[in-house]
């Protein structure tokens, strides 16, 4: 596969997340390096091999295997009804379709809220039996005992605050978290909590852009931002948004590098029109 090279931090010996010349998988090592460089970097998420390889081609430093397959992938209305089987299933594939990027795994709702018995059981699961880097959980404050006992236990654990969507139905919804003083005082207390903890990365989602650089300024872990402002040290999109797949509107915060769908339809469109129409197959294409 193709790697993107260019040149490294004059300042430090380990290569760019993005754009270096490194070809071995990516660590949790590689982000915390690059957090104390200053690099920005990019996520998507992928849930099978041959996207998940396109962008390991285009040099995306880590792959999330974000329960957003529920909406983006499996055809379910929103994430809570995803299963740790069905995540097992995506994240395998993807670590087997890529060569470089840090793969995580999400823990799925229900796999991890029990306590950290449970979350640690699941957790070893995608290790194991996915080849996962990483696993990702939602919570701070609330789910600490969770992410300690990965953390003790040899799991890198990516942390979620913000719009968590697995509480969609007690958010109502999914509206902007941590406006006004007490919220963004509860949010900056969750991601120190999250960073005590040991969690090696911060995912923001739909936060106001002045909180995200605040909460990136005063953590030593990155800070991954969706929604969240221009200040986070990483950027996460869900692939189907970014690429044009998605059906109908995304997010305000959304930016569409392509239009997939489309250009899937409209293949889709001239395969039929050529068999309904008899140009296809050809002489070219068959065999004698
Ligand atoms: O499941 C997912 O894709 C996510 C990202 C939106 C961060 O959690």
């Amino acid at each position: 596969m193709t790697q993107v090279k260019a040149a490294q931090t004059p300042s430090d010996s380990t290569p760019r997340l993005y754009g270096g010349t490194g070809t071995r998988r990516v660590t949790v090592r590689d982000i915390a390096a690059a957090k104390q460089r200053g690099e920005k970097w990019p996520m998507l998420t992928a849930y099978d091999a041959l996207t998940a390889s396109a962008f390991d081609d285009a040099g995306i430093p880590v792959l999330l295997v974000g329960d957003s397959a529920g909406n983006c992938h499996l055809g379910y209305d929103t994430t809570v009804p995803v299963t740790v089987e069905e995540l097992l299933v995506l994240s395998s594939a993807v670590v087997r379709g890529t060569r470089r990027a840090l793969v995580v795994s999400d823990l799925p709702f229900g796999s991890y809220q029990e306590g950290p018995v449970q979350a640690l059981r699941t957790a070893t699961r995608f290790m194991k039996e996915a080849g996962s880097g990483a696993i990702k959980l939602e919570g701070g404050e609330r789910t600490l005992p969770q992410t300690s006992a990965l953390v003790q236990a040899g799991i890198p654990v990516m942390a979620h605050l913000g719009l968590t969507p697995q509480s969609v139905h007690a958010f109502g919804g999914y509206p902007v978290q941590g406006r006004g003083e007490e919220a963004a005082q509860r949010l900056l207390n969750d991601a120190k909590a999250a960073e005590s903890a040991g969690a090696f990365a911060l995912v923001l989602e739909l936060v106001p852009a002045e909180l995200a650089a605040q909460i990136t300024e005063q953590l030593r872990i990155p800070t991954i931002g969706i929604g969240a402002g221009p200040d986070c040290d990483a950027q996460v999109l869900v692939w189907t948004d970014m690429a044009g797949m998605t059906a109908g509107r995304t997010p305000r915060f959304v930016k569409r590098y392509a239009d997939m769908r489309g250009a899937l339809t409209e293949a889709a469109t001239a395969f039929a029109q050529d068999v309904a129409g008899g140009a296809y197959p050809t002489e070219e294409h068959s065999f004698h």
